[in-house]
């Protein structure tokens, strides 16, 4: 892949993913035994997830449990009975720009590559791990 032409694309680092089978059981984890900020559990239908989103000083952790036949963290958590990091999430200015810069620089988008309104209520996309040394990465304009 070529560069993007040393411009600096992400910012913050917004939330790190994790997929669980037991969401009850990790938010127990978090609130009770790490002592974090823990919220309830919100299903997000359009997202196949249920998520609990643990409050950190700098950046969330978002704890994702499948919800319905078609999750898309399902095949993840095949491969990953015990649960794991499913992505990351960067904060960039504009997400369109982005996109395009990393698109001209070979990298792939997923899905139709149009943003999508995500689970915090701003556009996101997600970028193909095999681009990104192993990483799935989600894209949020900040
Ligand atoms: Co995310």
């Amino acid at each position: 892949m070529r560069g993007a032409g040393g411009r600096r694309l992400i910012g913050r680092l917004n939330h790190v993913a994790i997929a669980v089978r037991d969401l009850g059981k990790a938010a127990s984890i978090y609130r009770d035994l790490l002592g974090a900020e823990v919220s309830a559990a919100v299903p997000q239908p359009d997202h196949g997830v249920t998520t609990v989103f643990v409050t950190l000083p700098n950046a969330k952790i978002e704890l994702l449990e499948p919800l319905g036949p078609d999750s898309p963290i399902a095949k993840f958590l095949d491969r990953n009975p015990d649960g794991g990091v499913h992505h990351i999430c960067y904060e960039v200015g504009d997400i369109r720009t982005a996109r395009d810069a990393l698109k001209s620089a070979g990298a792939r988008v997923l899905g139709d590559g149009e943003p999508k309104i995500g689970a915090h209520g701003k556009p996101v996309l997600f970028l193909h791990p095999k681009d990104f040394a192993g990483t799935l990465i989600e894209l949020e304009q900040a």
